[in-house]
């Protein structure tokens, strides 16, 4: 009896050793175009069977909690509400300012964008996306008008993103939208049609939560324009675990409007761990940067956030960034800082932030330069 439980013993440990040693081996090589051979130039980046190790980030970075339930408690406002009867709107505000607190995130419905013109961005921009797969010269960046970053993109340690990205300046918008993509042939009109957009509702949410800190009204009116976009492919990727879509990071933005359709993918840190945000299609995911945690005296939350990669969806997501202009000085506001409360950060010209802080990281003096 004691052989034959040797010989199992003997047995195991070599088929142990076995999947140890050859599993990362394997893998490798099997890491082929979807049914197709390597060489294959039709193949997008992304169709493979594994992960190439150029996209696999090391241990500290990958995520951790995939399969964790969406967290139902970032709220989601109605804005319909600050047109109750009676001109009576203060529930929106006290929820944004609460959420910004809290969460420095929230999501807003009946925003009374038309559904139409967020889906011809999305549309436009799906187009636009699937181009540059087909332009095998692509190998950009392409710094004129606008940045495409494509997989050659090296986020950290020389390890990319499992994204395509495209950014561009938007501010003002007559004369950026003439640097923009034109093709596809619509994209110029699409975009400058969603970006107006994004500007009023910008401009109706600062107003609410000037409201809620009891500034003065107008307070960002003349320092707040949608000034980047920035559009992000996340292809489906065959194992998430080891990959991210965007790295963690703090929005150097006074606040962004995301619109990211029904996927999830986004994560939020709240209280030490990663949370993941539920996705509407009729919402815009809004968050609170860095200028606007300085304007409010940390009143308001910038909080960090990251995007995680999944197995079988496509995530496409429009974050608009609004922005202080560059030459505008920058600190708490004076109607919050007293005695008690003292100024929690010195004051700063943002274009001088933006360039200490390398806020759009390698591309940060191409993308300073195109901003006005
Ligand atoms: C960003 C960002 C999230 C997303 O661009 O700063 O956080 O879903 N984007 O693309
Ligand atoms: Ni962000």
């Amino acid at each position: 009896m004691d052989v034959v439980f040797r010989i199992l013993q003997v047995v195991a440990s070599v088929l142990i050793l076995e999947v140890t040693t050859w599993h990362p081996t394997r893998k490798l090589s099997i890491c082929l175009a979807k049914g197709k051979m390597k060489e294959d130039k039709d193949a997008r980046w992304f169709e493979l069977e594994c992960v190439p190790k150029e996209y696999i980030f090391p241990m500290e970075y990958r995520p951790q909690n995939l399969d964790s339930p969406v967290c139902d408690s970032i709220p989601v406002i109605d804005l319909a509400k600050s047109k109750a009867a009676n001109g009576h709107n203060s529930q929106p505000v006290e929820e944004i300012l609460k959420a910004s607190q809290e969460f420095g995130f929230f999501q807003v419905i009946n925003h009374g964008m038309a559904e139409k013109t967020v889906t011809d961005a999305i549309n436009v921009l799906k187009e636009f996306f699937d181009m540059q797969a087909k332009n095998t010269t692509g190998t950009v960046p392409h710094t004129k008008g606008y940045i495409y970053t494509n997989s050659t993109d090296f986020a950290k340690d020389g390890v990319h993103l499992w994204r395509e990205n495209l950014k561009h300046a938007c501010h003002p918008l007559e004369e950026c939208v003439r640097l923009w993509p034109d093709t596809p042939t619509r994209y110029q009109e699409v975009i400058a049609a969603y970006i107006i957009e994004i500007q009023k509702l910008s401009s109706r949410i600062l107003e609410m939560i000037c409201e809620g800190l009891g500034l003065k009204q107008g307070y960002f009116k003349d320092t707040s324009e949608v000034q980047l976009l920035s559009s992000n492919l996340y292809p489906p990727c065959p194992d998430p675990s080891l990959t991210l879509g965007i790295l963690a990071h703090y929005d150097p933005s006074l606040l962004t409007i995301l619109y990211q359709g029904g996927s999830t993918g986004l994560q939020v840190m709240k209280d030490g761990q990663w949370v993941n945000v539920g996705a509407n299609p009729n919402a815009f995911v809004v968050n609170i940067g860095n200028q606007l945690e300085i304007i409010s005296n940390r009143k308001l939350k910038s909080v960090k956030h990251r995007v995680v990669n999944n197995t079988h969806e496509t995530r496409r997501s429009i974050a608009t960034f609004v922005n202080p202009s560059p030459d505008c000085i920058i600190e708490p506001a004076k109607h919050l800082v007293n005695e008690l409360e003292p100024s929690l950060y010195p004051a700063s010209q943002y274009k001088d932030y933006v360039l200490r802080n390398k806020a759009f990281g390698d591309y940060t003096a191409a993308i300073q330069n195109a901003l006005r």
